[in-house]
């Protein structure tokens, strides 16, 4: 696991070279669109691309760290801190809020999960880091219960 100190360095590092990769992203007219920036085995970079009324299942990100960072628009984002012990499933809703430019979260393991939205007008487009990568995740309801693993995929691959 890399520090988040590193993780930071990173996320300054794509902000920076922002007009390197953000013409190059699809941007797919219904959804989100994530598009790989860079990865290596410690850890991957994505910009997500999100069309008014883009919302994401609730979901884990594997065993990684996550780190996001809204780029432009603003995205509404809930907070779940979800538990299995001996069977037993423990779902919380820790947050909800709006995150703007400049704004972002640290997820820091698989109890930690999140559902993403922009429910607005305009694009909406954010910076993750995930830390190392990852190539399966769970969707959950409400309560808790995992629906599915799903496998990460890519629109784009840029590095
Ligand atoms: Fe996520």
């Amino acid at each position: 696991m890399i520090a988040e100190i590193e993780i930071e360095r990173i996320v300054a590092e794509y902000l920076e070279r922002r007009r390197e990769w953000e013409p190059l992203l699809p941007r797919r007219r219904t959804g989100y669109t994530r598009t790989r920036l860079t990865a290596c085995d410690a850890y991957e970079v994505l910009a997500l691309f999100w069309f008014p009324g883009a919302l994401t299942p609730i979901h884990d990100h594997g065993e990684s760290y996550c780190a996001t960072r809204v780029v432009a628009g603003e995205l509404h984002v809930a907070r779940y801190e979800r538990t299995e012990e001996a069977g037993t499933i423990a779902m919380r809703l820790v947050e909800r809020c709006i995150q703007h430019a400049g704004e972002g979260d640290a997820l820091q393991s698989a109890r930690e999960i999140h559902s993403v939205a922009n429910p607005g007008s305009r694009e909406a487009l954010s910076l993750h880091v995930y830390a190392p990568r990852f190539t399966t995740f769970g969707i959950y309801d409400e309560s808790g219960a995992r629906l599915s693993l799903a496998p990460s995929r890519y629109d784009a691959i840029l590095g």
